[in-house]
């Protein structure tokens, strides 16, 4: 029986390291990202998270793409994480802002050299002639940068999604699944709240 976390990052915590010790699950930290347009049209992908605390959950994309301009011009989010051999979907939503230029840095600072190289190469979302135009890209940017460290691009940063809810979902015998959903109220205080599967 799950115990009630008063915290959901708390909870989320040790659902995440469950996540991330299971020998059945390759990337823990892959988690499907949906944004919207002004206009409310949904769109969702998958991104991976990379760091997470009380203040939120931190992914890194190019701020060009489609979903860096949803972002820039609609800051809300949600994710969604799905842990099958463990039965559990882990949901959160809330508003986007933008990771600190230091965190930025700092991150991309401990990128492998060639993620480093893929992120100055890609105009992410935007169309591509041919495969091969990109990899000439990437061979040109592999050899400007061969001899020295390779900065942080300019258009490729984080965003924090601040959670205003999180639901916790267990998979339960003959679909009696437990939700334990978790929001804000105007205190600042979480509220849970189990909610019917
Ligand atoms: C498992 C997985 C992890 C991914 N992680 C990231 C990521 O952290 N950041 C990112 O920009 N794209 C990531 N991608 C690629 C995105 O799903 C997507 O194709 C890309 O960001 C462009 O999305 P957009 O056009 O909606 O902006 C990942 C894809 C997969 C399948």
């Amino acid at each position: 029986m799950n115990k009630d976390y008063v915290d959901p990052i708390d909870y989320f915590s040790v659902w995440y390291e469950q996540a991330q010790q299971n020998p059945h699950i390759e990337e823990a930290n892959a988690v499907n990202l949906a944004t919207a347009s002004p206009e409310g049209l949904p769109t969702s992908r998958m991104v991976l998270l990379k760091d997470f605390d009380e203040n939120g959950f931190v992914f890194y994309t190019n701020l060009e793409s489609r979903k860096g301009q949803q972002l820039k011009a609609n800051p809300q989010a949600a994710m969604n994480f799905y842990w099958e051999p463990l039965a559990r979907q882990m949901r959160i939503e809330g508003q986007i802002v933008p990771v600190t230029q230091a965190q930025a840095d700092e991150y991309f600072a401990s990128r492998a050299f060639k993620s480093k190289i893929g992120a100055w190469a890609s105009k992410q979302s935007q169309p591509l002639q041919n495969q091969a135009t990109l990899l000439k890209a990437v061979t040109k940017l592999a050899v400007k940068y061969a001899s020295g460290s390779v900065p942080r691009p300019p258009f490729w940063s984080g965003f924090r999604l601040m959670p205003s809810r999180m639901e916790f979902w267990q998979r339960g015998e003959y679909r009696l699944h437990r939700r334990q959903c978790y929001t804000l109220d105007a205190q600042g205080q979480w509220q849970m709240q189990l909610l019917y599967p």
